[in-house]
């Protein structure tokens, strides 16, 4: 991409995320740390092990589009499908995509999460899921879980820490984490999933990351809403 080109994704996006912004779609702040949030995001999941060449990546809850449009602009190689229930902002979505130059390598889904993780045409297809704001830990780690491949990875975003303590036996890292942050994601409850979580991280924002070691049983996602209201831990 040369740098005009690149100019021109850039001020697209910032067009599309301002649009967002007007229709309802994006929280409060300045759009610029809505994007080094976003970035946050993409960093992150470029350090993954086993990362592969071409990734297969799930925004759940898309939403206004972040973190998907952010990732699938900074992240050339991979091809995103941003989910999202809400018919406005699908619809929203579409038109982004197209904004920003991104509709060969970005789909938007206008679906439940609970009926699109059934489909066999996502189940266990995707390499990675990022999720902003979809929901508390046992909804998203319920919703995300049944999209990725055995070895794929989740990211969601979570408050920063305020306070650290010492690391905490289950990691497979030397990331710090607070206890806050182990009672909202209890490595045996997230197992019945068939995730493992791998590490807190904390900068200027919070991130929990996650590993899909085994499949997701069949029993999950369960039906549309339950997830939110009968949650599993
Ligand atoms: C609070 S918004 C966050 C949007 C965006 N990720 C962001 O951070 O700005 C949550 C989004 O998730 C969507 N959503 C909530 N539950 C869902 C479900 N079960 N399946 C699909 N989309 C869902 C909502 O329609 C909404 O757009």
């Amino acid at each position: 991409m040369s740098v005009a080109d690149s100019d021109g994704a850039t001020r697209s996006l910032d067009e599309a995320l301002l649009a967002a912004r007007e229709a309802g779609f994006l929280g409060p702040g300045p759009i610029a740390r809505h994007l080094r949030h976003a970035q946050g995001f993409v960093d992150l999941a470029k350090r993954q092990p086993h990362v592969t060449e071409r990734p297969r990546i799930l925004d759940l809850g898309s939403g206004g589009g972040l973190p998907g449009l952010v990732v699938a602009q900074q992240w050339p190689q991979a091809t995103l499908v941003l989910l999202d229930a809400n018919r406005r902002r699908a619809s929203f979505l579409e038109r982004s995509i197209v904004s920003c130059g991104l509709q060969s390598r970005v789909s938007v889904v206008q679906q439940r999460a609970e009926v699109s993780g059934r489909d066999l045409a996502f189940r266990a297809t995707f390499d990675g899921v990022v999720a902003r704001s979809f929901g508390v830990p046992a909804v998203v780690a319920e919703c995300a879980a049944p999209f990725l491949r055995q070895g794929g990875w989740l990211i969601v975003s979570e408050p920063p820490a305020e306070k650290i303590e010492a690391p905490l036996p289950h990691r497979t890292d030397a990331e710090e984490v607070t206890e806050d942050e182990a009672a909202r994601w209890p490595s045996g409850p997230l197992a019945q999933f068939g995730l493992t979580p791998v590490a807190f991280v904390h900068d200027e924002f919070g991130y929990e990351v996650l590993s899909q070691s085994e499949l997701c049983p069949d029993a999950f996602p369960r039906r549309d809403g339950v997830p939110s209201r009968k949650p599993r831990f």
